[in-house]
């Protein structure tokens, strides 16, 4: 008891933290009693749910079990064939000559892996990197030609000059680029020997490339003439055989 309490005084009487906090409390006491909500927003009971989930569960079964639910028999009539509209033609790709195929394919990896050294025309520079067109070694024996892409070349050339070193260029190269690049530089820059050095053939070069003895190493004149001096495994194919432009595959003549 203060001395105050005789003389009440409004200043004293009124403390008004302590009503403050008063205050507080029962707003929060009501607001966790009497939670305001939305309409609608209500949380569903849990008996409203389960009943619905049983509900879904018979219809399910019975929908299913009928066979109705998830039948294609009402969207997918067995034995349709989706028929092009009259006047229309399959756009896909349309199958290509093989050499002319694999020359296209070749095309493109001579750009990326070999012009930069031996030039946009094959032709070298005279001095650091040697010819293309008119190599004995291009147009001769694919094998000999497989292993200087594969692994590289060190020593002298087809000419007996020495112009420095190739580095091997079968990084990354699959067995139908191979077979691409080495059908595209038999068969240009003045070179036409008019074969196809097939995906089958690039794929046996990589698996003998891959049991040289000296594996890892660039080749030179040496090893080329007493190992490589001889095709490449394989069965020729028909140069002007129809292709699939993209897989190289056999393809069927486009209908008429
Ligand atoms: C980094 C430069 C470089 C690149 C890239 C390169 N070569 Fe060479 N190539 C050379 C050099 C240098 C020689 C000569 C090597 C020597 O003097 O021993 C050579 C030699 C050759 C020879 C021997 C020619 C002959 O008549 O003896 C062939 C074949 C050949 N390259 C093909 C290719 C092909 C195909 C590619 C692309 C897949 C290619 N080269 C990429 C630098 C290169």
């Amino acid at each position: 008891m203060s001395q105050h309490d005789s003389k009440p005084d409004l200043e004293e009487s009124i403390n008004v933290s302590e009503a403050h906090g008063r205050l507080v409390r029962d707003i929060a006491a009501s607001a966790r009693e009497k939670r305001i909500v939305e309409g609608g927003s209500e949380p569903i009971s849990a008996w409203v749910l389960a009943a619905c989930g049983v509900a879904v569960l018979v219809a399910g079964g019975i929908l299913g079990g009928a066979g109705e639910l998830f039948s294609y028999n009402t969207t997918y009539r067995p034995g349709y064939e989706r028929t092009p509209p009259p006047g229309v033609v399959d756009t896909g790709p349309q199958p290509k000559e093989a050499l002319a195929a694999y020359m296209a394919k070749g095309a493109k990896i001579y750009s990326a892996k070999c012009n930069g050294c031996h030039g946009a025309d094959a032709k070298g520079d005279g001095a650091n990197f040697p010819s293309l067109a008119g190599s004995t070694w291009i147009t001769g024996d694919t094998q000999r030609l497989a292993m200087i892409i594969l692994n590289g070349l060190q020593g002298p050339t087809s000419t007996g000059k020495t112009y420095g070193v190739m580095p091997p260029q079968g990084v990354g190269l699959s067995a139908a680029d191979l077979a691409g690049i080495m059908t595209y530089v038999r068969n240009h820059f003045g070179n036409s020997t008019g074969d196809v050095v097939t995906t089958e053939m690039a794929k046996a070069a990589f698996e003998i490339s891959a049991t040289r003895g000296n594996a890892g190493q660039m080749t030179s004149a040496t090893e080329l003439d007493a190992d490589h001096a001889k095709a490449l495994p394989g069965e020729p194919l028909d140069p002007k055989a129809l292709l699939d432009p993209v897989s190289l595959a056999p393809a069927t003549a486009p209908a008429p």
